[in-house]
C-alpha cells in the first residue's frame, strides 16, 4: 500500500512534456507571449554566450565534460539557450493550466453540474484569446446550457474567474467559457474619438476588451432597461460619436417624453429634434419617402447599398447619399397612443418605423430606440424585430429580461449605473457603457460647432455641403 502511495506521488503527467509546446503556439498566435521577460532573457542569454561565461562557471563546477565540444552541437546548445526562456513560460503555463484543471473538477463537482449518468464536463482546452480573456472549452456531458448559465456564480466564486459570457456549440456538445481574471471597470471613460472610423461607436468595455459596434454591420439598434440604467447617457454618447465623427450623417432625434434630452443637439447643423408627435410623423414620413427614393436610385444603378452606390457614383459630379440616424428615447410615447397623440397618427408611425426597420440598412437609414418597456404594446413588434444590436441595462424582473434577450441575464446584472448586457446575433456579453457626461458631450460638439462656423466661410464648398444637396436627401428642416 505504502509502495502504491509513493508511485502515484512520483506519477508525473505525460502533458508536462508536450503541453509547453501547445503553450507558446497559442501565446505566438494570440500575441500574449511576456515580450518584455523574453527580450530580457535573450539578452542575459546572448550576454552569457558571447562573454564565454558559461564556459566560466562549468570551470568553476568542475563540469567542464558536459560543455560541448562539437561545433554543431554547440550551435543546438547556444539555440537551447536563447529559447529556454520560452520553454520556462511554457512550462509555467503548463503548470497554471494543470492547477486550473483540478480546481475546475472541482469546481463542477462542488456546483452540482453532473448530469443523471453521474458525469461531469470534460475540459478540452482553455487558452488565451488576448491579453487578459481566456476561452475554456468543456464537452457539455448532455447538460443543458442554461444550468451553466445557473451555476454561473458559483463557478466564477469557485474558480476566482469573472465569466463574460457562456456560448453552446450544439453541434459538438460542448460549451465555450469566456473568462478573465480582473473584474469588470464600475466607470468606463468616453473613448478618445480618433478609436472610431466611419459607423463605428464603442458599446462598452467587458472584462477584457473594448466592444465596438458599426451600423454597417449592425444597422438598427434598441437599448433597454429600467429608469436610471443609462439608456439616455448611452444615446448620448453614440450620437456624439456618431456625429462627430461622419461628415455629412443627418440626424432626427425624438424624444417626446421630457424633451430634454436632446437640447445639447438642438442646434445643430444635420440634427433634427421634433417636439411633438404631429412633427414626429412629418419627419417620419420624409423619412420614408427617401427610402423609397434611394430603393429606385440603387435599383437603378444596379447596386446593393449605398456605399456601393456612392463608390460608383463618386467622381462623376453625381450627388452622394449620406447616412441617416433617427433616434427614439422613451419609445412607448411614440407606440402608444393616449392624450398626446391618436390612434391613428400613431398606427402611422409604426408603420414607417417598421419600413425603416426592415429596409433601412441598404439605403443608409438607421434606427436606434430606447425603452423601458419591452412589451409588444410599447414597442412594435416588426420593428424590435429588426433591431439586431441589443443592448439592455438591468430588467426589473425574469420576463422583462427574457423578452429583450431571450434570456434572464438582463435581471441579474447588477445596480450598477451603465452596465449592461450587449447581444448582437447569437454573441451575448456583459459590459460597461463609457460615461459622456452632458458638459463634457458640451464642450466635444461645440468645437465642432465652431469648426463648422468657420468652414461654411470659407467660399469652397466642403464635403458635408455637397452631401446636403444630393438626391433623395433627407432634409428635416421646414
Ligand atoms: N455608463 C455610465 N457610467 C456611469 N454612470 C452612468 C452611466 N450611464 C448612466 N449613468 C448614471 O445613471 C444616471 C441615469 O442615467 P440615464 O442615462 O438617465 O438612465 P435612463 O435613461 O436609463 O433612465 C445618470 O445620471 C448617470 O449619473
Ligand atoms: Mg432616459
Amino acid at each position: 500500500m505504502k509502495n502504491q502511495a509513493s508511485k502515484s506521488k512520483r506519477h508525473i503527467d505525460p502533458r508536462v512534456f508536450y503541453r509547453p509546446f501547445i503553450e507558446l503556439f497559442w501565446g505566438f498566435k494570440q500575441n500574449t507571449l511576456p515580450t518584455l521577460f523574453l527580450a530580457v532573457w535573450v539578452a542575459l542569454a546572448c550576454l552569457f554566450l558571447f562573454t564565454n561565461a558559461d564556459l566560466w562557471l562549468l570551470g568553476k563546477l568542475e563540469l567542464m565534460v558536459l560543455y560541448p565540444s562539437h561545433d554543431a552541437i554547440r550551435g543546438i546548445y547556444g539555440f537551447a539557450l536563447l529559447g529556454s526562456g520560452h520553454l520556462f513560460w511554457g512550462l509555467h503555463r503548463t503548470g497554471v493550466f494543470l492547477r486550473f484543471e483540478r480546481k475546475l473538477k472541482a469546481a463542477l463537482g462542488s456546483a452540482g453540474l453532473q448530469n443523471r449518468l453521474g458525469q461531469y464536463p470534460k475540459l478540452i482546452f482553455d487558452k488565451p484569446l488576448d491579453a487578459h480573456t481566456r476561452k475554456l472549452r468543456l464537452t457539455r456531458a448532455h447538460l443543458p446550457v442554461k444550468d451553466f448559465e445557473t451555476k454561473k456564480p458559483h463557478l466564477e466564486a469557485s474558480l476566482k474567474i469573472y465569466i463574460d459570457s457562456i456560448i453552446e456549440r450544439r453541434e459538438n456538445g460542448t460549451v465555450d467559457i469566456l473568462y478573465a481574471n480582473k473584474p469588470m471597470p464600475k466607470v468606463q471613460k468616453f473613448p478618445p474619438l480618433e478609436c472610431f472610423e466611419k459607423c463605428q461607436f464603442q458599446v462598452g468595455q467587458t472584462r477584457s476588451r473594448s466592444i465596438i459596434c458599426s451600423l454597417k454591420q449592425t444597422p438598427h439598434l434598441l437599448i433597454a432597461g429600467q429608469t436610471g440604467g443609462g439608456k439616455s447617457t448611452a444615446l448620448r454618447q453614440i450620437i456624439t460619436t456618431l456625429y462627430l465623427r461622419n461628415q455629412g450623417m443627418e440626424f432626427l432625434l425624438v424624444d417626446l417624453k421630457a424633451g430634454l434630452e436632446f437640447q445639447i443637439f438642438e442646434d445643430l447643423p444635420r440634427v433634427t429634434v421634433p417636439l411633438s408627435v404631429d412633427q414626429v410623423g412629418k419627419k417620419l414620413e420624409l423619412a420614408g419617402e427617401t427610402l423609397t427614393k434611394r430603393m429606385e436610385l440603387l435599383k437603378g444603378e444596379k447596386v446593393k447599398d449605398i456605399d456601393a452606390y456612392n463608390k460608383k457614383l463618386s467622381g462623376k459630379k453625381a450627388k452622394l447619399l449620406n447616412r441617416v440616424v433617427i433616434v427614439v428615447d422613451e419609445a412607448a410615447e411614440l407606440f402608444l397612443a393616449g392624450d398626446h397623440a391618436s390612434a391613428s397618427e400613431i398606427q402611422k408611425i409604426r408603420r414607417t418605423l417598421s419600413r425603416i426597420a426592415r429596409q433601412g440598412r441598404a439605403c443608409g437609414l438607421h434606427l436606434i430606440v430606447a425603452t423601458q418597456r419591452p412589451d409588444a404594446k410599447a414597442l412594435d413588434p416588426q420593428v424590435k424585430a429588426n433591431l439586431t444590436g441589443i443592448i439592455s441595462f438591468p430588467m426589473a424582473n425574469l420576463p422583462s429580461s427574457m423578452t429583450i434577450l431571450g434570456c434572464g441575464r438582463a435581471a441579474e446584472l447588477p445596480p450598477i449605473s451603465g452596465r449592461a448586457i450587449y447581444k448582437n446575433g447569437l454573441d451575448m456579453v456583459e459590459l460597461q457603457t463609457p460615461f459622456l457626461s452632458v458638459s463634457d458631450a458640451e464642450s466635444l460638439l461645440e468645437s465642432s460647432r465652431q469648426q463648422g462656423k468657420a468652414k461654411a466661410l470659407q467660399p469652397q464648398k466642403n464635403a458635408a455641403i455637397k452631401l446636403h444637396e444630393a438626391a433623395a436627401e433627407v432634409d428635416f428642416g421646414e
